[in-house]
């Protein structure tokens, strides 16, 4: 089964119409040709990057010499004024810092402490979606996907479930901010001369304050019941008390609102693209959705996403398909010699996890979706040099094995529930937006599942 592609861009067009389809999207605005590409280069009068797409090359810039290609300070040229000094943002002895802080925090042992919170979740997930679909109809996917990954967050971060006001609160603002960011892809990707008017749109700015003010409040009541001895041991809880083992300070609350306002964006926006993709290939190839839903009906413990390698391989297989971050962004601190090409200092870096995982040197049929792939040997080669569906390195996602839980969980419970089906005229097409989501929405066909078990119970 091939599921939707871009189309890409023809080979050459002018400046003008490049930025214009930059503008709505990028995945569409660049050429095919970079499917096969190890290195391309982007020249504009205002500026010069390149995508490396080399194994090799991402070695070198995210593994090998990481600090001497930071983030550049314009990737947070939209998102500044909410995530302020995030994690995701810093660069050098402060980002050193947060990581030590956090890193912990995620690590496999904890996470399993985290695992029936994600449980909860998906079940309050699969009993919106029965509620909503009565016998059976068309509903759209990301919407309910996005509620359930924020659920997921608001209950392993703060073990608040999304009705909680705050929560809900909290929820709707990222929506209208977002909504509010269209300039963000342009921001981000096409570094702006320093000339160039900057539009935080004063509604972009006022849903950041709202927003930092609600994520204020479950801070300081964090702190609060951390002082008094009856905070839950929760992901909160445990970042808000690690104390970086190199200077012994923790994170004072400014510095923890910054964090927790990227785990929002960085921990749903995310796995709720994820998601939604995953549930429209097994839409879209009935064979493997039979596959998870037989698999699930065992599920009977949080514990038991171990057993669920079918849908493991499904959601990775979406991972690489519909990698939900699909381009990054580093800057050179220095000249460099990338494949005998000079590369000028300042030059901004493009790793494109989109582009490599569907490289037509580097995967066996890469436009098509295969989980069996992940079980074949001849996989092994591609997974390490060419899937990065989460970066690499030391920057690498922290919250990488959450999410490779999360979702094949959520996949499983939601599809033991119910079958889904794609609406006919309705083929989703993937667009860049913050990650990788279908411009029109994915709409698809529910209805319950034929089998004694509904998955509510458990
Ligand atoms: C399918 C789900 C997810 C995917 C595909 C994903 C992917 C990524 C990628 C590619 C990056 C690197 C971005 C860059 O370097 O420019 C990243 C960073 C990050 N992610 Fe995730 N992520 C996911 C889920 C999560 C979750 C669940 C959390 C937290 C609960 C999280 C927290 C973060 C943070 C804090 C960073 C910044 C790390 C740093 O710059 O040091 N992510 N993620």
């Amino acid at each position: 089964m091939i599921p939707p592609k871009p189309i890409s861009r023809p080979d050459r067009v002018s400046l003008w119409r490049y930025l214009r389809l930059f503008r709505r999207d990028i995945l569409s605005a660049q050429p095919e040709r970079l499917y096969g590409a190890w290195m391309a280069e982007f020249r504009t009068p205002f500026f010069r990057s390149y995508l490396a797409n080399d194994p090799a090359l991402v070695q070198t810039i995210l593994r090998d010499r990481p600090r001497d290609f930071p983030k550049s300070d314009r990737i947070g040229e939209g998102l500044r004024p909410l995530l302020g000094q995030s994690v995701f943002l810093t660069n050098g002895p402060v980002w050193d810092h947060q990581r030590r802080i956090i890193d912990p925090a995620f690590e496999r042992g904890r996470l399993t402490q985290s695992l029936p919170a994600m449980w909860e979740a998906g079940q309050a997930m699969v009993a919106r979606v029965l509620d909503q679909i009565g016998k059976g109809t068309e509903i759209e996917i990301e919407e309910i996907a996005s509620h359930a990954a924020a659920d997921v967050i608001f209950r392993t971060l703060f073990s608040i479930p999304i009705d909680d006001e705050i929560a809900a609160q909290v929820f709707h603002e990222f929506r209208a901010y977002q909504r509010s960011q269209p300039i963000l892809n342009l921001a981000a990707f096409v570094p702006l001369p320093r000339w160039f008017p900057r539009f935080h749109r004063a509604e972009t700015k006022r849903a950041a304050k709202r927003i930092r003010a609600l994520i204020t409040q479950l801070v300081d009541q964090r702190r609060h019941a951390i002082a008094d001895g009856s905070a839950p041991d929760d992901l909160a809880t445990r970042i808000m008390t690690t104390p970086d083992p190199e200077t012994g300070q923790c994170f004072t609350a400014a510095e923890m609102l910054d964090q927790v306002a990227i785990f929002f964006l960085a921990g749903h926006e995310t796995s709720a693209s994820a998601l939604g993709w995953a549930l429209y290939c097994c839409a879209a190839a009935p064979d493997w959705q039979d596959r998870i839903a037989q698999e699930a009906a065992t599920l009977s413990d949080p514990n038991d996403v171990k057993r669920l390698t079918t849908s493991r391989d499904v959601f990775r297989e979406t991972l690489r398909l519909y990698p939900p971050v699909p381009m990054m962004v580093r800057e050179t601190t220095k000249a460099e010699t990338f494949r005998k090409r000079a590369i000028p200092k300042a030059a901004q870096l493009v790793l494109s996890p989109w582009h490599l995982h569907r490289h037509t040197k580097l995967w066996d049929d890469p436009d098509a979706f295969d989980p069996s792939r992940w079980q074949s040997d001849d996989t092994r080669q591609s997974a390490r040099d060419a899937y990065m569906p989460f970066s690499a390195g030391p920057r690498v996602c922290p919250g990488a094995g959450f999410a490779m839980a999360e979702g094949p969980l959520l996949l499983s419970l939601l599809l033991r529930a119910v079958e889904v089906t794609p609406v006919p005229g309705k083929t989703p097409q993937p667009v860049a937006h913050l990650t990788v989501r279908a411009r029109d929405g994915i709409w698809l066909n529910v209805r319950p599942r034929r089998s004694p078990d509904t998955g509510t119970k458990g």
